[in-house]
């Protein structure tokens, strides 16, 4: 049975004429229906939060107890939540059982956290004709978050964006994915039930161009946190002027497989962190440059080890690798491999499509102007470039207009720490791939992969506005 949901504004569950259909992204059937948000309706989202944050502050202790129950709800309804997340976003059931539990995590490092923000003493009376005065800082929420979240991990990437905005003591209002709307509004019914006061979070559903655009022109909004792609990111940067923003844009992640690596080991985790959830994750192994004195030996291993996921059913706890979003992204990224090959790579392993199922690919003999290397592919490609010299390579990879995550399998100190140095990203991995996040660490990028970190202690620092308070007092 097509399950209806409605909209969550001030607290409200709000029915609108107009419905978004969401397909099951493996069988293509229609799976859920929501209610859209008109102009009407995101303006009541924003005045219910500036509504909330202005009338009625939220104290650290009540956002530690509601983020800590939401945590607490998430696991008692984990299975529930990652049969939505498979569904609405074709992700294999495993790793949404995996998301819900990182979720978790960053529900309650984020409950912790609201307890943990505080600004410090400044020693102005140090300043020549300061000697009576005494100074400190506080932290301030800045008011009102937009949330602008993806659709690759629909419940854990908006933990990111209204946890610690919570925690901070900001009112929210989200925009889900429109493909996986669905996860957004289970989030909101545990908010409700943990006992948020109304309009500290508002969910409006609806297209980035209608939605997505309003939000960006209401003023009242003080600061946006988006993930998504550089041209919308983008967009956002140049419309919303002093604004605050955290941007988590494209990447294309490098990967070095040194001479001096545990190839058996390299191999193994490569095949795993590249294919995950169909290529669909920001550090998802997308450059893989392997030294040209074990290449053979690596390609060797690395194929074996992509022959042994599970390919199909995301439903199938076994499943690895599950179909793309839509049959749209399997065929853009099958075209993308196709002027590749026009180009003169060749596709050692892999890259047939059937509906969304891409099968996991890897190509060679690319040059760094193809889109498969050049472009954020967002599907299961590698493209696997040989080496000969680090220093060369480290130069090479540094050509992307993105820097998110690297990683580098070296068991040699001395390249790993000159790799840590030299890579241009915001989080390189040594004997690991890109595609390793807990939930507690710095999650952001340099260059075109964005601005401002997640990761609840960085965003709420992101979250919050350093106020100076000075005493001039009249006794020495
Ligand atoms: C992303 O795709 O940016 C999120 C990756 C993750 O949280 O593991």
């Amino acid at each position: 049975m097509v399950k209806s949901y409605k909209l969550f504004i001030n607290g409200e569950w709000v029915e609108t004429q107009d419905a978004l259909e969401v397909p099951n992204k493996y069988t293509q059937e229609t799976y859920a229906k929501v209610s859209k948000a008109s102009e009407q309706e995101v303006t009541q989202a924003v005045d219910a939060a500036e509504r909330a944050f202005k009338e009625n502050p939220m104290p650290p202790y009540k956002r530690y107890q509601i983020l800590k129950r939401v945590s607490e709800l998430l696991q008692e309804n984990k299975e529930e939540l990652a049969k939505i997340i498979t569904a609405e976003a074709g992700k294999p059931l495993k790793q949404a059982r995996t998301e819900i539990d990182r979720a978790t995590q960053t529900f309650e490092i984020s409950a912790e956290e609201a307890k943990r923000i505080h600004g410090e003493g400044v020693p102005v009376e140090s300043a020549p004709g300061s000697e009576n005065r005494m100074a400190f800082t506080i932290k301030v929420p800045v008011g009102v978050v937009g949330a602008i979240s993806p659709f690759n991990f629909p419940v854990n990437l908006v933990a990111h964006k209204i946890a610690p905005a919570i925690a901070a003591g900001n009112a929210v209002v989200l925009k889900p994915a429109s493909k996986t709307p669905i996860s957004s509004i289970k989030l909101a019914e545990l908010f409700e039930e943990a006992g948020l006061p109304k309009g500290f979070l508002n969910v409006v559903v609806g297209s980035g161009s209608t939605v997505g655009n309003q939000m960006m022109e209401d003023s009242r909004i003080n600061m946006y946190t988006f993930t998504g792609s550089a041209k919308v990111g983008m967009k956002l940067k140049q419309n919303t002027g002093m604004n605050k923003l955290i941007l988590e844009l494209g990447n294309n992640s490098p990967v070095i497989v040194d001479k001096e690596a545990d190839v058996e080991a390299a191999a193994q985790n490569v095949a795993a962190k590249s294919y995950a959830f169909a290529g669909q994750v920001c550090i998802s192994v997308q450059r893989l440059y392997v030294h040209e004195d074990i290449r053979e030996e690596f390609q060797k291993k690395f194929i074996e080890a992509i022959q042994s996921l599970n390919i199909g059913d995301p439903n199938d706890p076994d499943t690895d690798v599950g179909p793309m979003i839509s049959v749209e992204e399997a065929e853009r990224a099958e075209q993308w491999i196709e002027e590749a090959k026009q180009g003169g790579a060749k596709v050692i392993h892999g890259g047939e499509r059937e509906g969304a199922l891409l099968q996991p690919a890897v190509l060679t003999n690319v040059t760094n102007d193809m889109k498969v290397v050049c472009e954020e592919i967002f599907a299961p490609v590698v493209s696997m470039i040989p080496f000969t010299n680090i220093k060369d390579c480290i130069e090479e990879v540094n050509k992307s207009q993105y820097g998110l995550q690297g990683g580098i399998f070296t068991q040699n100190i001395d390249t790993a720490f000159y790799a840590a140095k030299h890579v241009q990203v915001g989080g390189l991995m040594i004997n690991d791939s890109s595609q390793y996040r807990v939930d507690l660490m710095p999650y952001g990028g340099v260059k075109g992969s964005g601005w401002g970190k997640e990761g609840p202690k960085y965003t709420i620092e992101d979250m919050t506005e350093e106020r100076l308070v000075v005493m001039n007092l009249n006794q020495q």
